[in-house]
């Protein structure tokens, strides 16, 4: 019996949410391995809305969940989206949470910076377009060796010697960007406030995976972004702070390697992005506006419209190759629905060439023209169907296009918000 990894296999929002709370169903412990609040998860149970930025989307089943050492945590923004899930009738308590002692924290500091340099970055594509959440200041910090990690709210000493440390950094870049100097005592208090609030949760979580992994549990591990967003594989800069592939969930998690088990892409029957940075199969047209519109393409977070567009099979293939992914979710089908045609992008011309990768260079991914193929659309409704016999001849095809382009099969089929809605061709955690 396998693990299972979640992960996003473009640009982020594939349908992660939905997908881990349906497998969840299936698995005993669900750990989130890296990222932060800068993900929403939306999941949709009996017409009841749950979003999830931090929360691993498993507690929304009552399974027991981690926040693993590689995700950031804003503790405020926690407690908050505790207490918004819990008004929604989810039970969050420390046998449903554990929060990795070893995780680090989102301070006050971190979206200020991150809003802050956004908001000076006037050069010709200095913006990121990031969602202000303060992912990337956090990330900073944590690999500059000056991060206040969970375990260090138990300890006042340490706190204090860690905001002398912060500070010596962040006094002379928050004065370059017009920002006060960092009030050590102030801090200080806020995280002698909030600790209480963490600290029933907090736990060596890798300790908790390993006694779960010899005892036989499932688990399952949700990642957040996008396999094109992870910072050495995506579309650099224009990513985030952390690696979203697969191989970080051993990594943000504390299990080894061999206990990640099956990966599991979720992939957008389309394709989005958030943000700025190249996107070869963007559309600004008529069906860019019912992929945004009939998608419902909107940021969780950020309230922003999602850029949409046609398929692109090699940057899946890419992700596909990049993860080691076993098998894909393939979500959203039904937005397409109606579309007479429907166009794969299946290589980059760049310079006059055909390529069946996507370079590494800003100059040639901003060059990157798509080559299409074409196939013909439907016009049967796809939305809610819970059968494969069900689907239409035309959206098979276009499964299994997908299929071969990317190397991979599609294990489960999404044709809906909604939890149920979710057709399983074969069982990723029995694979
Ligand atoms: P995540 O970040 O990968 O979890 O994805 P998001 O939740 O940000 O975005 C996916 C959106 O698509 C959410 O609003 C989901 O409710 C919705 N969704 C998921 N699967 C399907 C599907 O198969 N069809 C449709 N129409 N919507 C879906
Ligand atoms: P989920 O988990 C889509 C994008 C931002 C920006 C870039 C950097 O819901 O799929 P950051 O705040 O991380 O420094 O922003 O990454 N981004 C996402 N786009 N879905 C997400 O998460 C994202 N999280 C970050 O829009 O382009
Ligand atoms: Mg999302």
């Amino acid at each position: 019996m396998a693990n299972v990894a979640v992960v996003g296999a473009q640009w982020g929002d594939e349908g992660k949410g939905k997908i881990v709370d349906w497998l969840s169903n299936r698995a005993d412990i669900i750990v989130r391995f890296q990222g932060g609040h800068n993900a929403g998860h939306t999941l949709v149970v009996d017409g009841k809305v749950y979003k999830l930025a931090l929360l691993p989307s498993g507690v929304v089943q009552g399974k027991p969940s981690i926040i693993g050492n590689g995700v950031v945590v804003d503790p405020w923004h926690l407690v908050g989206e505790i207490a918004k899930i819990e008004a929604q009738g989810v039970t969050i308590n420390p046998e449903i949470l554990t929060i990795a002692d070893n995780a680090c924290l989102i301070l006050p500091i971190h979206p200020a910076l991150d809003v802050a340099r956004e908001a000076a970055a006037s050069a010709p594509g200095a913006k990121i377009g990031t969602t202000g959440r303060g992912i990337g200041p956090a990330y900073e910090d944590k690999v500059g060796r000056r991060a206040i990690r969970v375990c260090d709210l138990a300890n006042e000493d340490d706190l204090k010697i860690k905001i002398e440390r912060l500070r010596s950094h962040h006094d002379p870049l928050r004065a370059g960007l017009g920002l006060e100097p960092i009030d050590p005592q102030a801090l200080l208090a806020q995280l002698l406030e909030i600790a209480p609030k963490l600290l029933p949760y907090v736990k060596p979580a890798w300790r908790v995976l390993d006694q779960a992994q010899k005892a036989g549990k499932r688990i399952l591990f949700e990642g957040a972004q996008g396999a094109f967003l992870d910072v050495d594989h995506g579309t650099y800069p224009y990513v985030t702070s952390s690696n979203t592939v697969a191989g970080q969930a051993a990594a943000g998690s504390g299990l080894g390697p061999r206990g990640v088990g099956y990966v599991l892409g979720i992939v957008k029957a389309y394709t989005t992005r958030v943000g700025e940075g190249p996107f070869a199969c963007e559309l600004d047209d008529e069906v860019g506006r019912h992929l945004a519109t009939v998608g419902r393409e909107v940021g969780v977070n950020t309230g922003r419209a999602r850029r949409c567009g046609w398929f692109d099979a090699v940057l899946v293939r890419q992700s596909v190759a990049i993860n080691g992914i076993d098998g894909i979710a393939l979500t959203k089908l039904d937005v397409l629905d109606g579309l007479k045609t429907l166009k794969i992008c299946t290589g980059y011309r760049i310079d006059g060439e055909v390529l069946d990768y996507l370079p590494s260079s800003l100059k040639a991914q901003a060059a990157a023209e798509p080559v299409f193929e074409e196939l013909p659309g439907w016009s049967e409704s796809t939305s809610g169907v819970r059968s494969f016999k069900d689907i239409n001849a035309n959206a098979i095809k276009y499964v299994r296009r997908i299929e071969e382009l990317i190397g991979a099969p599609v294990a489960l089929l999404s044709t809906s918000p909604e939890r149920d809605d979710t057709i399983l061709m074969r069982d990723p955690f029995q694979s």
